[in-house]
């Protein structure tokens, strides 16, 4: 891997509350605190545009794990014709986060383990910016942990990230506006899109996608179609790459099944979940993981 610049700094006001940050383009210094499927994709992301990333991984094996994950998804993007701008780098001490202007925690989604990320990371770099990668659980309540809220704000990755071009970015109550802006021009100085969301359950992504594939789940427990006609109806009707049901086979039935459950408690029975997902889950049938959910793989 390469070294190289960093894209050019657009001289812009810089927020008080992120004084390494530039708008437009992504910070020199970047942490990656946990460098699983996520995290190895996010350092993957901000290291091909420029970046100096730290992974931070819990112990020496998972460094290992991390650092041929982030090797192998670089050397696939080289092949490619992608040139690598930054470097990576992989540590189990947190210490090794001083001078990063932002770091993106993506570790396990455990509200407990995350809160502990998020003191450790403050301790390591007090100046910096840090983002969540959470895919559900609430900015307000990880931002408790902190002590200055304002610092932080959720930057919702897709899954595969050096391929996904959305990012969400998640606007806590406390989140400093300044770092909302700024958050929108990294993402944009990583070739991606951001859409910037409140801090609600399931944020817009996962708010929407359940809630089209519950309903598509109740159409077809009443026999309205079979499944790929109504996935049929999504990809060929409203130019959806993939249907609802197909879509669920590749998440994994269960965990739609525990995102379905939390957006029921915090939004009400709307997001109920089907009996026909409540089965399927009960009788090991996850979707593709293990051959048979919606379709047979
Ligand atoms: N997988 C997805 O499709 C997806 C999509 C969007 C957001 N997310 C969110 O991203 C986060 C990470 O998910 P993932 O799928 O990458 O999980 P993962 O299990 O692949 O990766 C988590 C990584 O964190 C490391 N880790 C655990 N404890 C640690 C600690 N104390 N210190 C340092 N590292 C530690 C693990 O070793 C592992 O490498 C979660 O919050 C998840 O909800 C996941």
């Amino acid at each position: 891997m390469t070294s190289g610049s960093i894209p050019n700094a657009v001289p812009n006001a810089v927020p008080n509350a992120v004084p390494n940050a530039v708008p437009n383009a992504v910070p020199k210094a970047v942490g990656v605190y946990g460098g699983g499927r996520m995290g190895g994709g996010i350092a993957h992301a901000f290291a091909i545009v420029g970046a100096a990333v730290t992974v931070v991984e819990s112990d020496d094996a998972s460094a290992t794990a991390a650092r041929e994950r982030i090797d192998a998804s670089l050397a696939k993007a080289v092949a490619k014709g992608v040139r690598v701008a930054g470097t990576f780098d992989v540590v189990t001490d947190a210490t090794a986060l001083v001078g990063c202007s932002l770091v993106v925690e993506a570790v396990p989604e455990l509200v407990d383990l995350k809160r502990d990320v998020l003191r450790r990371i403050t301790a390591a770099a007090p100046d910096a910016a840090i983002a969540s990668n959470t895919s559900s659980l609430s900015i307000d309540a990880l931002a408790d942990a902190l002590p200055d809220p304002s610092r932080l704000v959720g930057l919702h990755f897709f899954n595969p990230v050096p391929v996904s071009d959305l990012v969400e970015v998640v606007v806590g109550r406390r989140t400093a506006p300044g770092l909302v802006e700024v958050a929108q021009g990294w993402v944009a100085g990583l070739g991606k899109t951001a859409i910037t969301v409140q801090d609600s359950p399931g944020f817009a992504s996962s708010r929407l996608g359940v809630a089209i594939a519950l309903e598509a789940m109740r159409m077809l427990e009443e026999g309205v179609a079979d499944a790929a006609d109504i996935d049929m109806a999504m990809t060929l009707g409203y130019r959806h790459p993939v249907g609802p049901l197909r879509t669920t086979d590749i998440v994994g039935l269960d965990v739609r099944l525990n995102i379905a459950e939390h957006l029921e408690r915090e939004l009400g029975p709307r997001f109920a979940p089907p009996r026909v997902l409540r089965d399927k889950v009960a009788a090991g049938e996850l979707g593709r993981k293990t051959g048979q959910g919606f379709y047979t793989w």
